[in-house]
């Protein structure tokens, strides 16, 4: 690092990893974030250099038999992956869409491939017209099924060949209640879910609805893999914290690619 004006800011913040049944619990562990605060010609800058560095935490960790965090996993992909987000979202914008018992979501959605999540008063299904347009949904990018499949490799699930992805954008506030996703009619094949802009709580059970969820923080460009026995687990996102985050803003958006027809 060389700076010739200016001065380094050090942060030292006490962290709290999330861990699972039966894992060892961390406490106190650091997190550190450097940063530099330049005085620019067109003003003060703020840069962080380096930004979420969590030492403790591993690559990759198993949630489950057949779950997998694989941390940062997309992100060097990730500003590609947000190219491609304003055009599909050109052709099939966010909505907010009505469950069958008549409550609006907070999250807003829409899809890319041959199939989309649609929910309404009649229930939840996947469509292969958009209801907005009447067209047929954008295009997945072969970047995100490329990287879909990828991480699903990575998880030990071969092959991984999604008809749908569906898009959420979460603002500070919203939320998603635990579920599964059994609206597919391939469960042998696993859900892998990216996650893009300002960290959530993801909220991770089992297949029963009693079972306790284990919280974890995501990050943009985690990934999550759930298959084999964790393919039916109840997940869900608590609700968003504000933040800024420096390529979405105060936006979360989770890419969630499926097999479904
Ligand atoms: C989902 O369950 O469809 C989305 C999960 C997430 O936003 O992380
Ligand atoms: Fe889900």
């Amino acid at each position: 690092m060389v700076a010739s004006r200016g001065f380094y800011r050090v942060n030292l913040r006490h962290g709290v990893n999330e861990v699972g049944t039966g894992q060892r619990h961390t406490l106190g562990i650091i997190f550190m974030t450097l940063s530099k605060r330049l005085s620019a010609d067109n003003g003060r800058v703020t840069t962080d250099l380096f930004e979420d560095i969590h030492t403790s935490e591993p690559a990759q960790q198993t949630l489950a038999p057949g779950a997998v965090l694989l941390r940062g996993f997309a992100r060097e992909a990730g500003a590609e992956l947000l190219a491609r987000l304003e055009l599909v979202l050109a052709a099939a914008p966010l909505r907010h869409l009505v469950t069958p018992g008549g409550h609006t979501m907070s999250v807003a959605m829409s899809n890319c491939g041959p199939l989309g999540w649609v929910s309404s008063r009649s229930g939840y299904r996947y469509e292969a017209l958009d209801p907005l347009s009447g067209q047929p949904w954008p295009p997945m990018p072969e970047s995100w099924r490329a990287l879909a499949r990828r991480a699903a490799t990575q998880a030990g699930f071969d092959k991984f060949a999604p008809d749908a992805c569906l898009i959420n954008q979460y603002l500070p506030g919203s939320k998603l209640s635990l579920h599964q996703d059994k609206d597919e009619n391939d469960f042998s094949a696993p859900i892998v879910s990216v996650s893009l802009g300002l960290p959530a709580v993801f909220l991770f059970g089992t297949p029963l609805r009693n079972g306790r969820p284990q919280r974890y923080r995501l990050q943009h460009g985690d990934v999550v893999v759930w298959g084999g026995p964790a393919r039916l687990a109840f997940h869900g996102v608590a609700p968003l914290a504000d933040g800024n985050h420096a390529l979405l803003g105060q936006r979360r958006i989770n890419l969630t690619f499926r097999c479904a027809g």
